[in-house]
Order: C-alpha cells, then sequence, then structure tokens
C-alpha cells in the first residue's frame, strides 16, 4: 500500500506542476507539497486545504463504505483509501471485496492477543497500553488505518453474547484500562473505534432492542467507560451499536450522537455505523454519523451485492443535497471528521513500528494472558502443582484440545499460532509428569468461520455415558485431574448474535465434573468463558482457574500457571454470582425485554421492537450484590494468589478536600514465601447522600509487585468525579458536601482498611 500511495502522490504532485519529493522527503522538498499532502502541515490546515478543493461527489464518496472494510479516498488528490478491520483481539484476515469469505492472503494470519475479558482481569493499566500497542503494530503492518475496537460496553447480565469482548460490569475499571488501550493503539498511528456506543449489553434482538433506561443509570453505568475513552484516551473513532435508544438507532441517535458525544465531550473524531446499522438517510444525516459501512443495501430491498452508491449516504444523500433537503455545511462537517482521521492515521506519517508475529507480540499476549488468569479456589494449596515430585497427571475436556480463536463472530481470527491447553500443559510436564487425556464431553465441534479452519479435527461419535465412565475411570487412576471445560464460541455460549440461554455449563460438564469428584479429590477445573457460569459442584472439588480466551499463547499461559511459572494475580472484572436471579436484571426480569410496536429496518422493513428497561438502574454487578446482601460464588475483584499479601494501614494527604482530590497510600506486604503481585482496589462509600447510591464503588486501583517479604506503600489518587453521582436535577455531576469512606483492600468482598475524610 505505501509504494501505490507514494506513486499516486508523486503523479498527482506532478500534474500541479510541483516537484514530487522521494518517500520520505526532507523538509525542503514536503513544503513544495500542496498543505493537505503536507505530513509536516498540522493536521486540521491539511484538513480544511484538502475539504475546499473537494466536490460534494468526492465528499459524499468518502463517507461511506467501498467494500466490506474500506473507504475510498480522493483519487483525484491522491488521498489514499481508509481502511478499518476487526479487532479488537487480533488484526482479523482479510476478506473478500464484498464477501465475508477470506480473501486468501498469504500474509494475514496474526496473533491473537487475549480478550478483553482476560485484559481486564490484569487490573493493569500499564498492560493495557502494550495491549494497543501490539495490536497496532499488527496493524500497522497490515497497513489499516483503523482497528475497530475495543469493546466497552458494560457487562450487564452473564447471558451477554459479548461480554468476551468486553471489559466489565464496571465503568471505572473499563474506562481506565479502554484509556491506555486507545493511546498504546493510536500511538501506532493508527486509530482505535471505541465499540458499540451504547447499550450493547446483550446480543438477542440486538438491531430491535430499545434501550429505556434513567437518566443517572446511563451517566453512571454505561456511558463513563466511552466517555473515558473519549476525553482522556483521545479516541479518534467511536462505533454506534446497533440497538435503539428513545426509540432511534444509535447509529445516529440525538441524545448520545450528537449532545453527548459530540456536543457536551467534545468528541472529534468520527462517528461510523455498526455494519449495517443504519436504516435511513435522513435520520443518519441529521443523527451524527459521519461513516456508514457495512448496509449491504439499495436501501429498498436488503441483500444486494456491491451496492455502496446506494448506501444510505451515497446517492440518495447527495440527491438531497442538490434537491436543497440537506444543507451542504452538513456534509462538510461529516467529510472533515473523516479527513481528520485519514490524515491522522495517514501512512506516510506513521512511525515505522509495523511489524507482525514478532517475539515481542507473542510474549505480549503471553505476559498479558498470565497476569489475567484468576486463581478463584486453592484449597489446601493444591496448587501449583510440583513437576519434580513426579506422578500422573488426567487431563479431561474438550476445550484443552480446542481452538478458540475461531468463531465467535466478527472477533474471530486467522492465527499463525496457537498452543492448545494440552500442548501447553504436556509441553511444561513434559518428561517429570504423565499426561493422559479423556475427552469427557463433546460440545462444538464445527472449529470453521468464515472460511478459517481450526487446525483439528473435534468429531467424536460416542455417547455421553462412555465419555463419562472413560473420564472416570482413567481419574480414579490419576494423581491430579485438570478439568479444562467451560463456554466455547458456538451461538449460544460466549458469541456474537446471541446470547446464551442458560446459565449451567453446556454438554453435561457438571455431572461430568461431579463423577469426576467422586473418583478423585484432586480435581482442579480450568474454566474457559468470558462470563461466570454456574458452578454446582464448586465445594467437591479443591481447585478453580478462571483462563479466559487467551489467544496465541492460551496453553502456555494455562500450563506456567498451574505449574506456578506464573504465580497468578488476575481479578474478576464482574461478579460470578451463585445463581442468575443473583443478578439484578434477571431478579427483576428486565432481561430480555418485551415486544412493543414496530422500528424500521434498512429497506422500509418493519421489524418487531423490543423495549428492554434496565430496571436494576444503577444496581449491576456488585452494586446489586450489595443492596440485597447477596453473597456471589466468587466476588468482584476476588482472585488468589500462591503467596499471601497484608494491608498494614492507610494515610491521607488530607483530613478533609475541598475540590474531592485525595492521595491514598496504603501499605501492602507480601507476607508469604514466593514473590507475586497485588491489586489494591478502592471503593468509595458515601457516608449521607440526598439520593440512594450504591453502597460503594470502585474508584481506584493499582497493581504492585513484590518479591517474597517485600512491602511498599502503594499510591492512589482520587478526584471529584469520584465523589460524585449524576443529579438529574440539573443534569449535571454533584459532589455532595459531607464525610465519605474508602474501603480498601484486594476484593470487593475483602477490603480491611478504611479512611474517613470530609469534602468541604
Ligand atoms: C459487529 C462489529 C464489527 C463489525 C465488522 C458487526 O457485526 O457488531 O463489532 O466491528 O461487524 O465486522
Amino acid at each position: 500500500m505505501n509504494k501505490s500511495i507514494l506513486a499516486l502522490t508523486a503523479a498527482i504532485v506532478a500534474s500541479l506542476g510541483l516537484q514530487a519529493c522521494s518517500g520520505g522527503g526532507t523538509k525542503s522538498s514536503t513544503s513544495k507539497l500542496p498543505v493537505y499532502l503536507d505530513p509536516d502541515k498540522k493536521v486540521e490546515a491539511r484538513v480544511e486545504d484538502a475539504l475546499a478543493r473537494m466536490t460534494t461527489a468526492e465528499k459524499i464518496d468518502i463517507i461511506h463504505a467501498q467494500s466490506k472494510f474500506s473507504s475510498a479516498g480522493v483519487p483525484r488528490l491522491g488521498i489514499p483509501e481508509f481502511w478499518t478491520d476487526d479487532g479488537p483481539m487480533g488484526v482479523r484476515p482479510d476478506v473478500l471485496w464484498d464477501e465475508w469469505e477470506q480473501a486468501g492472503q498469504t500474509n494475514d494470519s496474526c496473533i491473537a492477543f487475549p480478550a478483553l475479558t482476560a485484559l481486564a482481569a490484569s487490573w493493569d493499566v500499564d498492560l493495557a497500553t502494550l495491549y494497543g500497542k501490539s495490536l497496532g503494530e499488527e496493524a500497522n503492518y497490515r497497513g489499516k488505518n483503523m482497528i475497530l475496537g475495543p469493546g466497552v460496553n458494560i457487562i450487564r447480565t452473564p447471558f451477554g453474547g459479548r461480554n468476551f469482548e468486553y471489559m466489565s460490569e464496571d465503568p471505572f475499571l473499563a474506562g481506565k484500562m479502554a484509556v491506555n488501550y486507545v493511546r498504546g493503539l493510536q500511538n501506532n498511528g493508527v486509530a482505535v473505534c471505541v465499540k458499540h456506543f451504547a447499550l450493547n449489553n446483550n446480543e438477542d434482538n440486538r438491531f430491535t432492542t430499545n434501550v429505556i433506561v434513567d437518566d443517572r443509570t446511563l451517566r453512571e453505568i454505561y456511558l463513563p467507560a466511552f466517555e473515558m475513552a473519549v476525553k482522556e484516551g483521545g479516541a479518534w473513532g467511536v462505533m454506534g451499536a446497533y440497538n435503539l435508544y428513545k426509540n432511534q438507532h444509535n447509529c445516529y441517535n440525538e441524545v448520545l450522537t450528537n449532545q453527548i458525544l459530540k456536543k457536551e465531550w467534545g468528541f472529534d473524531g468520527v462517528y461510523i455505523s455498526d455494519w449495517g446499522g443504519t436504516h435511513d438517510t435522513e435520520q443518519a444525516v441529521k443523527g451524527g454519523l459521519d461513516m456508514e459501512f457495512g448496509s449491504w443495501t439499495n436501501g429498498l430491498n436488503n441483500g444486494s451485492q456491491n451496492a455502496y452508491d446506494s448506501y444510505f449516504l451515497a446517492d440518495a444523500y447527495e440527491k438531497g443535497i442538490e434537491e436543497g433537503k440537506y444543507d451542504i455545511s452538513t456534509l462538510d462537517e461529516k467529510a472533515r471528521r473523516v479527513l481528520r482521521v485519514m490524515f491522522r492515521t495517514d501512512v506516510r506519517n506513521r512511525p515505522n513500528t509495523g511489524s507482525m508475529n514478532s517475539e515481542e507480540h507473542y510474549s505480549a499476549a503471553r505476559k498479558i494472558g498470565s497476569e489475567g488468569v484468576v486463581l478463584l479456589k486453592n484449597e489446601g494449596n493444591i496448587l501449583p502443582l510440583d513437576p519434580s515430585k513426579g506422578g500422573k497427571i488426567l487431563v479431561v475436556g474438550e476445550n484443552a484440545i480446542k481452538m478458540m480463536t475461531v468463531g465467535g463472530g466478527s472477533s474471530s481470527l486467522k492465527v499463525q499460532n496457537e498452543v492448545l491447553p494440552i500442548e501447553g500443559i504436556k509441553a511444561a510436564l513434559e518428561g517429570k509428569m504423565s499426561v493422559d487425556y479423556a475427552r469427557g464431553y463433546v460440545g462444538d465441534t464445527t472449529g470453521e468461520y468464515n472460511g478459517v479452519v481450526a487446525k483439528q479435527k473435534l468429531y467424536d461419535p460416542r455417547p455421553a455415558s462412555t465419555l463419562i465412565s472413560e473420564a472416570v475411570s482413567k481419574a480414579s487412576k490419576a494423581d491430579y485431574v485438570i478439568v479444562v471445560g467451560g463456554l466455547n464460541k458456538a451461538p449460544h455460549q460466549d458469541d456474537e448474535s446471541y446470547d446464551r440461554t442458560d446459565y449451567a455449563l453446556p454438554y453435561g460438564q457438571s455431572e461430568l465434573i461431579e463423577a469426576l469428584a467422586a473418583a478423585n479429590p484432586k480435581i482442579i477445573f480450568v474454566n474457559i468463558s468470558g462470563n461466570p457460569v454456574e458452578l454446582p459442584f464448586i465445594g467437591k472439588i479443591p481447585a478453580m482457574i478462571q483462563a479466559w480466551y487467551l489467544g496465541s499463547e492460551a496453553g502456555n499461559v494455562i500450563a506456567d500457571v498451574l505449574t506456578g511459572k506464573v504465580n497468578p494475580s488476575g481479578k474478576l472484572p464482574f461478579t460470578w454470582y451463585a445463581r442468575l436471579e443473583d443478578c439484578g436484571a434477571h431478579a427483576l426480569g428486565a432481561y430480555p425485554g418485551k415486544a412493543n410496536g414496530t422500528t424500521s429496518l434498512a429497506g422500509g422493513y418493519e421489524a418487531p421492537k423490543v423495549d428492554e428497561e434496565y430496571k436494576e438502574g444503577i444496581y449491576v454487578g456488585y452494586r446489586y450484590e450489595d443492596k440485597e446482601s447477596i453473597t456471589p460464588t466468587f466476588a468482584f475483584g476476588h482472585g488468589l494468589s500462591y503467596t499471601t499479601f497484608e494491608f498494614t494501614g492507610v494515610k491521607l494527604s488530607s483530613k478533609s478536600t475541598k475540590d474531592g482530590a485525595m492521595t491514598f497510600t496504603v501499605g501492602v506486604k507480601n507476607t508469604g514465601s514466593c514473590d507475586g503481585a497485588e491489586v489494591v482496589q478502592l471503593y468509595i462509600h458515601d457516608n449521607e447522600a440526598s439520593v440512594d447510591r450504591p453502597y460503594k464503588e470502585l474508584k481506584g486501583f493499582a497493581r504492585v509487585f513484590l518479591k517474597a517479604g517485600q512491602s511498599a506503600n502503594v499510591k492512589i489518587t482520587i478526584d471529584k468525579r469520584a465523589l460524585s453521582f449524576w443529579d438529574t436535577k440539573t443534569s449535571a455531576w454533584k459532589a455532595e458536601p459531607g464525610t465519605f469512606t474508602a474501603l480498601i483492600g484486594d476484593s470487593s468482598d475483602n477490603l480491611p482498611l478504611k479512611a474517613t475524610f470530609d469534602l468541604k
């Protein structure tokens, strides 16, 4: 791509009668370029210069797709095409121009980084930077201007099919991780596209769900992660969600897009439709949509191919302008935003950091995975395994032999390599412990997505009874049994477009684990999922690890944790409910909503609309557990280590604050016998408020690595926003003077330190 752009630039410059600069030219030669092509000029100057030269047709051309993932540049002016790609966990392989099938490139196998739930479970903002940086370098190498991620929607119900692509039930944790992911990625000159704005919290009826949510809940729970990614992270792109809010589609929503995102937060980037999320020209024009992708329609009948001129922001928009229905300034503003992101991500301006499948990227993926894995239970310190003692290991379960990077929707990848759990475990124990395998259950055996085929065949015709008895018989002779199970990327598991339908583990895994536990007390359950699942057997097994979707290095990471090469330090980014009814949305019958009227989709098609009222309001996740005094199986923020930590005390920067700023210095000591990392979590409790507030809310965290016996003072600073609620009377954040208590510890249910202070 670089070469063709340079050639084109040279041609343009020649046609303008200027002296062309050869690749990467000097200051004096580049200054002869027209302003819009001159990388030494400010982006805004380049944008205005380009805009002034463009015809209406050229402006229209750059604001809608020309293929599945690209939009046109301005060939006459030498402005290159704009290429996007999924996202968010690796750079998706190229598909055909107007098909979802593979383009068949030989240079698009990538590294799969761990899913964003795993990243969030590390509670390590520096790791989020590394994630963005590594992914940005891969995107850069592949010539992509924009990565379609990160996903920062709130994990509202464990049924959410895309929760594995999102980060947390808590807006502060999701927001902080997103900010650094955005910065890390954009430092490579590759734009993010933070998605899906907003209120995309479940997948069933995703095109037709109209979310009804009160203003306070919207502001306190569902918007902050986006707000932080935009205001703190400086995101260059945001993608609208499919669903509706106030009966208007979110790809062009007057309140969300125009008023909040663009006006209030000052977002100056490009607002992109989700693929096929646009249904009407007038609404898209007026509702703040800047770029339309994936409509796959001629505006009348769904399903036309290569119908890009018939997109809602294409010919129909141009005709409306010619007829005087729409003014040119609105088009200019859309084109301006598109040009801005084009110049911000100008390939000729990018630092030369593009690289793919490098050793650094594999080690980044491994590090992110290692810090994200959560040790949920470890009775009698059964873990880590000590390979030097020898013995027999039995590995059971389909997920031990299943590639998880294929499937799940748009985040599906074509990896250069994926280490399966069984491969990682075998490699780590080779020559020390014997490793046998039993399938235990058969789940999803498809192993193919959009033409990318998984490396192994999973078909097994044996009935469940045979699989269970084989596993139980082998288990009775083993020293340890490692069950690698959980969910997968098939429909109704962890998969785009579909929600889960059952909180229980699928394919009879609970029965299998109960049977194994009766045969051998030393069961270690490695759960792979992006969601919590019901664990009726948890009292009968000594150890459990939450291993997420770990990408290319999955097997190595799991083996590292099992053998203690890595001391686990991840903390749950969501509540692990004991029962589905312990989640507010389900307890209150507020999911998945009720049919109410219709909504117009592309092609004038009236589809039944579903109204989903978020009746639990601000009480999402641990906020609801606190309110109802519910004890979950594992609390938000929970995660064990092979060492132990003590919280030795907290000091405040002052007893009171006028502007809300406060610094807490927290003493932490590694009191165990091995090195490890701890996450200091700080929650704010408002001692007295004029409105109903959650008992506590996460407002600060910091990760600290300590050698055995070592102590450290960890500083956490908060600001006024940490003390505030959204005041619906004034439509503004409000921090009420009074007393607040900071609750500090290593999990939302273990907060031994308390510090009280006043807001004057
Ligand atoms: C998904 C987006 C994705 C896009 C392009 C849509 O169906 O919702 O998250 O980026 O497809 O693949």
